[in-house]
């Protein structure tokens, strides 16, 4: 068969792509979600749950981290089985029921495809280590050492961006392999054809099973360049990303990989640490692009140097600068993910909201990013306004990041300090229990929860908040449902207003239905000030026309009822959204 007609073929049993730019999705973490069998641990009989639950947010699917079999070195970012069912959580049997519930309440379900590298403990792994002639020896990247005289050294310099150098040396094999992650973290070797065979029939495995796509680990570092040589950076954590990051096959195996998802219509969307626009536009850009969003890094960064680790305080001009590199970049050009919270990063009030203003930041963060333009994810819990938690000693806390970077940065400083550098900036904030009632372990389990609940679970919970008409919970439920019957917040473009301002974020929704003759723009207005705060609206904003569809200190029932906001002064954290029609002259 002829290349084109053969590519014709392929095309035309293609299934239709699922419509990710009108949706929203709701990430589960699933070890700290919701506990069904009192064993302390999240899992599938939890998920199975709390779907109704999901579908009352008004999103419209699920990304789950992983819930493979794995060590959790990494938890479940290691991965041993790729086609099971971590026992913790179920059996597949059970995943197929949440699957299939999933689907009759209208919620699509991604899973995380974590190939970038599998846990030591993979069968893989462990064949591999045996030798140079075994059917597995080429799936990780491993290389001879590098000797200075009688001393064994790892093939280059790199340093993982978890634990130490990037190399660890195999007895067994009498070689390094590469982690990128931690030690327990091997990288696999892309440009070994069988291991992207594997990909493709782990990939062919769930959607056979009826899921509906993939958010894709680290996607941007799975191809090397062969050669591995040098960094030169400052940095250690990331001296060899010029050389695993974009690397020279990239694009090739993004395709591969494309071809796989779109006969079912799949979405992928991938993680992209590091990555610029003009680069995520080479892998999302128009009709041939091989992923359908990227999850940039720039807008989480806004309180930190590159890590939360290296904390310097909450900057609003840095993360408006962030989402307007990405709004204005993408806009007209490639579709964005929105996000302000995951499973990698503390809790976004404590980061770029007020602890003392709970309900009013973490209400007003909410529709500060899910009314830009992109399909927005919310993380487990951030629809509660959940918190860090501050536990007293390193020891207390699990993730192999924090302690790596607790026991290899500022050395020099008091352990208070550091423990307050942990504070801020630990992933595992993220990872408490989700609170879902003011009673006993806040409704998470029955039994001994597996980490620590914070103790804030007595007023910040779903059940309270379900019964608060001002609460953050009802605030994410009005934003997702003002957007999804918006087609200016779905469609419109952007456009931001003072972008100086170190208090007020303030943009433009706008859009032209030709067909009704109506131009019409909406303007969020954002405080991120703890005090009132005036503005101006933009020329060409008539104040009297204006109609305040959104506000974060006025409930649904008032707005009916037909209370306003007054237009040009904000109350602290406050958000106001105003609408403004025109008919178009013809
Ligand atoms: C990104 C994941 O989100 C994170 O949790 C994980 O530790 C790294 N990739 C390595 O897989
Ligand atoms: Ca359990």
């Amino acid at each position: 068969m002829k290349k084109a007609e053969k590519s014709k073929e392929s095309k035309e049993s293609n299934k239709k792509q699922i419509d990710f730019r009108k949706m929203s999705f709701y990430q589960i973490w699933i070890r700290s979600f919701c506990d069904g069998n009192g064993d302390g641990i999240g899992d599938l009989y939890g998920v199975y749950d709390k779907l109704e639950y999901i579908k009352s947010l008004g999103v419209d699917g699920i990304w789950f981290s992983p819930i493979y079999p794995s060590p959790n070195a990494d938890y479940g970012y290691d991965i041993s089985n790729y086609k099971d069912i971590h026992p913790d959580y179920g059996t597949l049997e059970q995943f197929k029921k949440v699957l299939d519930r999933a689907h009759e309440l209208g919620l699509k379900v991604l899973l995380d495809l974590v190939i970038n590298h599998t846990s030591d403990e993979h069968p893989w792994f462990i064949e591999s280590c045996k030798g140079k002639d075994n059917p597995y020896s080429d799936y990780y990247i491993w290389r001879d050492p590098h000797f200075k005289g009688e001393t064994k050294l790892p093939p280059n310099n790199w340093y993982s961006q978890f634990e130490g150098l990037a190399w660890e040396y195999n007895e067994q094999r009498g070689q390094y392999y590469l982690h990128v992650f931690a030690k327990k973290q091997p990288d696999l070797n892309m440009d070994n054809p069988k291991v992207r065979e594997e990909v493709k029939n782990i990939m062919r495995f769930w959607l056979d099973l009826g899921v509906d796509g993939f958010r894709e680990d680290v996607i941007n570092f799975i191809s090397k360049v062969p050669e591995l040589p040098n960094g030169w950076s400052f940095v250690p954590a990331i001296n060899g990303l010029p050389f695993y990051k974009d690397g020279p096959n990239l694009y090739q195996y993004l395709q591969e990989f494309r071809d796989v998802a779109l006969e079912y219509g799949a979405v992928q969307i991938g993680e992209a640490p590091f990555t610029s626009v003009k680069t995520a536009l080479t892998y999302i850009g128009g009709r041939h692009r091989v992923l359908d969003m990227l999850i940039q890094f720039d807008t989480i960064l806004a309180d930190c140097f590159m890590t939360e680790y290296v904390y310097h305080g909450f900057r609003l001009r840095k993360l408006k600068r962030a989402f307007g590199k990405w709004q204005y970049g993408l806009q007209g050009r490639a579709w964005f993910a929105l996000y302000l919270e995951n499973h990698d990063h503390p809790r976004v009030v404590n980061r770029y909201g007020s602890i003392q203003y709970w309900k009013a930041s973490g209400s007003m963060l909410a529709a500060c990013y899910i009314l830009q333009r992109g399909t927005p994810f919310l993380y487990q819990g951030q629809e509660l306004g959940m918190t860090n938690i501050a536990l007293s000693s390193i020891d207390k806390y699990l993730d192999v990041a924090a302690k790596n970077a607790y026991n290899t940065f500022f050395l020099w400083e008091s352990v208070e300090r550091r423990l307050a550098r942990i504070h801020v900036s630990t992933r595992d904030s993220a990872r408490t229990p989700v609170q879902w009632t003011n009673g006993p372990n806040a409704g998470f389990t029955t039994g001994k929860p597996w980490f620590y609940v914070n103790p804030n679970y007595t007023f910040i919970n779903a059940q309270t908040e379900e019964q608060d008409p001002l609460s953050i919970l009802n605030f994410y439920k009005r934003c997702l449902a003002l957007r999804k019957r918006s087609r200016t917040l779905l469609h419109g473009t952007y456009r931001e207003y003072y972008p100086l301002s170190s208090k007020i974020y303030m943009y433009e929704r706008m859009y032209t239905d030709q067909g009704r003759g109506l131009e019409e723009r909406i303007l969020v207005v954002c405080s991120f000030a703890a005090h009132d705060h005036s503005y101006r609206m933009p020329r060409g904003f008539n104040y009297k026309k204006a109609k305040l569809i959104l506000d974060n200190y006025i409930s649904e029932e008032e707005m009916k009822a037909g209370k306003t906001a007054e237009a040009g002064t904000l109350r602290p954290y406050e958000v106001q959204v105003w609408k403004f029609r025109k008919k178009l002259s013809v």
